[in-house]
């Protein structure tokens, strides 16, 4: 196929980006979105600060504006993030105890219910495991309310829309190492106790490329019962095309891995500035890592 979207397809797979509202009215930025991608994930409108910017205040223009475009175009959506110790409103940064907790979960019911039957996966938490060979929790508002808050995230995102995959989603997760390792565990547990979960997103903010053991890490948590999915790829240096490669391979021969998402379209969209980590140029020419990845899929 001659499309990112339809190669992937070919083997029932997506290949989506992140997409900023703002950007919808660039015909040549939503001429490559059409004509390439068949996921959207907002970069930033479906977060905490934007969706409550003020307590029990909901605010979803620009994320609806993102799930119109994405349904007028056959689209599907990721939803991100439900959770997150990042990009949280004022009012929640100074919050603790049962309050942040409360807070929290009519969070997620209210988001997540606005949206029920247009998600076809949540990251219902990001990034909540610390750098490092701790393997542990990241320290947060959120962690300090309880470690149960991640399974109660969960529950509460299948409460409010039972059709929607949910995902924990984070990054430095890319090869086998104490933080992946970490993740795992807690998969793991949930899938015992029957915590929903359904899957695992790997952010893939890369520099050359993935570490050798990027494929057997998404294989072990396949291989634990949830779907994983490329979430956020970027590679910036001087190996890129080789890279991308190397990433769309191991999303191939992982049986559940159902899709890969670049983190914007053009060098010019993405949040590493300067680094030209995408598949677009700032003309919107399809880079030697764009060809990369399509040979491969
Ligand atoms: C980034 C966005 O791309 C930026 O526009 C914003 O200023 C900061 O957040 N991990 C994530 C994403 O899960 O939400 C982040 O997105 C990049 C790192």
């Amino acid at each position: 196929a001659t499309t990112l979207g339809a190669s992937a397809a070919q083997t029932n797979r997506y290949f989506g980006a992140a997409v900023a509202a703002g950007r919808l009215g660039d015909a040549t930025y939503a001429g490559i979105l059409d004509r390439e991608f068949t996921m959207i994930t907002p970069e930033n409108e479906m977060k905490w600060d934007a969706t409550e910017p003020s307590q029990g205040s909901f605010r979803y223009t620009s994320a609806d504006q993102i799930v119109a475009h994405a349904q007028a175009h056959g689209q599907r959506m990721r939803g991100h993030a439900l959770v997150w110790h990042a990009q949280q409103p004022g009012w929640a940064q100074n919050m603790s105890g049962s309050a942040l907790r409360n807070a929290m979960v009519n969070h997620i019911t209210q988001v997540a219910t606005h949206y029920r039957g247009k998600i076809y996966a949540w990251d219902v938490v990001n990034e909540a495991f610390a750098d490092g060979g701790s393997g542990g929790r990241r320290d947060s508002n959120l962690q300090r309310t309880g470690n149960d808050w991640i399974e109660v995230a969960f529950r509460t995102a299948r409460a409010a829309d039972p059709g929607a995959k949910l995902c924990y989603n984070d990054y430095n997760t890319d090869g086998v190492n104490a933080k992946s390792t970490g993740i795992y565990n807690m998969v793991a547990d949930f899938k015992n106790r029957g915590v929903p979960i359904d899957c695992v997103g790997f952010q893939s903010h890369l520099t050359n490329g993935p570490p050798g053991d990027y494929q057997a890490n998404l294989q072990r948590f396949a291989n634990l019962g949830v779907d994983v999915q490329i979430t956020e790829l970027d590679i910036a240096g001087s190996a890129q095309a080789t890279g991308y490669t190397t990433v769309t391979r191991a999303c191939l021969a992982v049986t559940r891995c159902t899709g890969i998402t670049v983190w914007g379209i053009r060098d010019t969209d993405s949040w590493r500035t300067g680094e030209n980590p995408l598949l677009f140029d700032g003309s919107g020419n399809k880079k030697a890592a764009y060809t990369a990845v399509l040979n491969a899929l």
